[in-house]
C-alpha cells in the first residue's frame, strides 16, 4: 500500500460550537466546513493545518459511535486518517496481512471521500482510517 500523508485527525468533542471557538480563537484556524454525516450519527467541523485537516466530531445521538466513545473515554483524539493511493487495494493488503477490518469495502465519508476503518485491536490502539478521493 502507499500512504501519502496524514489526511486528518478525528477528535471527539461534546459540543461542536464550543470546540470550534477554541480552534478559531486560540489556535487561529478557520473552520471551512460543517457537515452532518447521518449514517455515522455525527456532525463534523473541518480545519486545515498545512496538508492535514482536523476533523471535530460531535455525536448527534447517544448511541452513535462518537457518543459511545465519549461516554467510555471522554473527549479527545478518536482516529487517525491516512490518505492512501488505491483504497480497495490497501484494504485487501491489510486484510491479507491479518489486520482486522471494520470496513471490508470503502464507503462514503465526510467531504465525499471514500473511507474505511481498521480495527484498533489490530493497530496498537489507534482507530485507523484510510481515505482517498
Ligand atoms: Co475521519
Amino acid at each position: 500500500m502507499e500512504l501519502t500523508h496524514i489526511e486528518h485527525i478525528g477528535i471527539a468533542v461534546k459540543n461542536l460550537d464550543e470546540a470550534i471557538k477554541y480552534y478559531e480563537n486560540v489556535l487561529g484556524l478557520k473552520c471551512y466546513a460543517i457537515e452532518e454525516v447521518a449514517d455515522q450519527k455525527v456532525k463534523t467541523a473541518f480545519f486545515k493545518v498545512g496538508q492535514t485537516k482536523i476533523e471535530l466530531l460531535e455525536s448527534t445521538s447517544e448511541d452513535g459511535p462518537i457518543g459511545k466513545f465519549i461516554e467510555k473515554k471522554g473527549e479527545g483524539i478518536h482516529h487517525l486518517a491516512f490518505h492512501v493511493k488505491d483504497l480497495p487495494n490497501a484494504l485487501k493488503e491489510a486484510d491479507e496481512k491479518g489486520v482486522r477490518l471494520i470496513d471490508s469495502q470503502p464507503r462514503k465519508g465526510a467531504e465525499g471521500l471514500n473511507i474505511a476503518f481498521l480495527h484498533p485491536k489490530s493497530t496498537y490502539g489507534v482507530l485507523t482510517e484510510f481515505c482517498e478521493e
